[in-house]
């Protein structure tokens, strides 16, 4: 990944007062800015005083230095005439300027004009323009904001952000498949039964209603993150290992994805979501989603993919398993022993590594097989502590680098794919209720086992990796 730039910078963040960028992006930011190089202005509809900024930052950061070098500038999204109180600060010494678009995806489009209207973006100027995911809220619109984008800014000054691509784990998938030639041989449907991937967490929606009602789990965390680690898991291998060549990877992965199909999906949303403040009263918003992936290739076809994630869950956890086929012969004592299935799974987080589940002989006088673990420690190859994904984003946008940013069209790929489930629950039916601390609906269960597929397998959890 590059290093960050040392010249000075400005960073300006819409929607600066919100969770984002107190939790994420203000302690990156604070990481990155010992050497004073970064200057910060928030941005926002909050009626907030210079001081109030500079105590959150510090706050934030930690770093009384960079909360002396930022301020606060009232706007309204929707007004291009305030975007006039952004000039002083933007266009002085002709430093870079970084605009980060924290906020709901509805406001990415008002926040490209009024910026266009204070003649604030510009191709070929020395500035660069990160947005959030999700970006847009379907096809449609995500291909509106990308012509919007592209408009106003060259490919190179824009950066998509999906954070679970500046992860080292998620970045470690390519290093695992394709640099050791014990894994690639076996990664395609003659010896692979299934993959599952999960992305749960234990925390619920807390404050950020506002953001969350409108927007469910499916764009919230299917359509961005959950798409790419299947990417990165099942793309065929790229060419180099340049951004460029593994977007294309990706992105054809995800052109053989068939879109959703409600029929093999699940809703849920955890019971005591519609008390929380901000959320609409008979909200049909789903806090869970689950659902098959079917990918028409010559190396998936016929492998059952199934996908969940989902709030106040029974704990955080995001990883893919892996199941292999069952060995196809073992007879003991003239009678044929069930076989103890071969998992690889792929922990991206917490406790970041690979495991191996296999089958072993328990050790003693009798053959009996019991399952057996072997393990890769991720962040034990790590002289520090694992630096945080937004120190990675931050750092590769700083320093002009594309590695950790999906491109515009997988993107669109990805909404085109979760297009037909969103439409569907937009008009039909209701979520399931699941339990806070369970792992989501019933019918998530059946998903999986009525497919003949087995059961949702999660590693460490004592109702899972059988
Ligand atoms: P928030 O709900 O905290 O919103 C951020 C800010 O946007 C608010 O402080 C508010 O600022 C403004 N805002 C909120 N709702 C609206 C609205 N309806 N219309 C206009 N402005 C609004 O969201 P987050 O900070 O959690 O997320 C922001 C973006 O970052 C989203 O796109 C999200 O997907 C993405 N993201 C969030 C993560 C997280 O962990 N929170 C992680 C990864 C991505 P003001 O009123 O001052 O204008
Ligand atoms: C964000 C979602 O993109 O990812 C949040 O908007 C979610 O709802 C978060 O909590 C999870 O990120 P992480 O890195 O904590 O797994």
């Amino acid at each position: 990944m590059a290093s960050a730039s040392r010249r000075p910078t400005d960073i300006v963040i819409f929607g600066a007062s919100g969770d984002l960028t107190r939790r994420k992006i203000l302690p990156a930011i604070g990481d990155l800015s010992r050497d004073g190089q970064i200057r910060l202005l928030g941005a926002g509809r909050s009626a907030m005083s210079q001081e109030a900024f500079k105590d959150l930052v510090a706050s934030a950061t930690g770093s009384q230095d960079l909360a002396a070098r930022s301020g606060w500038v009232q706007l309204d999204y929707d007004s291009p005439d305030t975007y006039e109180a952004l000039k002083p600060a933007v266009d002085g010494d002709g430093a870079p300027v970084i605009y980060y678009l924290a906020t709901p995806p509805a406001t990415f489009g008002s926040i490209l004009t009024g910026l266009t209207h204070a003649g604030l973006s510009g191709r070929g100027k020395d500035r660069s323009i990160v947005v959030e995911k999700p970006l847009g809220q379907d096809a449609s619109s995500a291909r509106t904001l990308n012509e919007q984008l592209e408009a106003l800014f060259d490919e190179s000054q824009i950066f998509r952000i999906d954070h679970y691509l500046a992860k080292d784990t998620v970045q470690n998938v390519l290093a695992f498949r394709f640099s050791n030639s014990l894994f690639e041989p076996v990664w395609n449907r003659t010896m692979i039964e299934s993959i599952q991937i999960t992305a749960a967490e234990e925390i619920d929606i807390g404050r950020r209603a506002g953001y969350y009602d409108s927007i469910g789990a499916v764009r919230d965390m299917v359509q961005n993150h959950v798409l790419q680690l299947l990417a990165l898991v099942t793309m065929e291998p790229p060419t180099t290992f340049d951004p460029s060549d593994i977007r294309k990877a990706k992105q054809e992965l995800l052109r053989a994805v068939e879109p959703l199909d409600p029929a093999t999906a699940v809703r849920g949303q955890y019971e005591g979501y519609l008390d929380a403040e901000g959320v609409g009263r008979d909200s049909r918003r789903e806090t869970f989603a689950a659902a098959r992936l079917v990918i028409e290739n010559w190396r998936w076809e016929g492998v059952p993919i199934f996908v969940r994630t989902g709030k106040a869950l029974r704990r955080q956890l995001t990883e893919a398993v892996i199941r292999l086929r069952d060995a196809p012969h073992l007879r003991v004592g003239g009678r044929r022993q069930r076989g103890i299935p071969t998992l690889v799974v792929i922990r991206f987080q917490p406790d970041e590594g690979i495991l191996l589940r296999i089958g072993a002989k328990r050790p003693g006088s009798r053959f009996e097989m019991v399952p057996a673990g072997m393990k890769l420690e991720y962040g034990r190859l790590a002289r520090q502590q694992l630096p945080d994904a937004y120190e990675n984003v931050l750092s590769e946008v700083l320093a002009g680098g594309h590695t950790v940013f999906p491109s515009g069209k997988e993107i669109e790929r990805s909404w085109e794919i979760v297009d037909p489930l969103l439409q569907s629950w937009e008009t039909e039916g209701h979520p399931e209720l699941y339990a806070r601390g369970s792992w989501g609906p019933a019918a998530a269960e059946d998903l999986v086992t009525g497919q003949g597929a087995g059961r949702w397998m999660t590693s460490g959890d004592e109702a899972g990796t059988q």
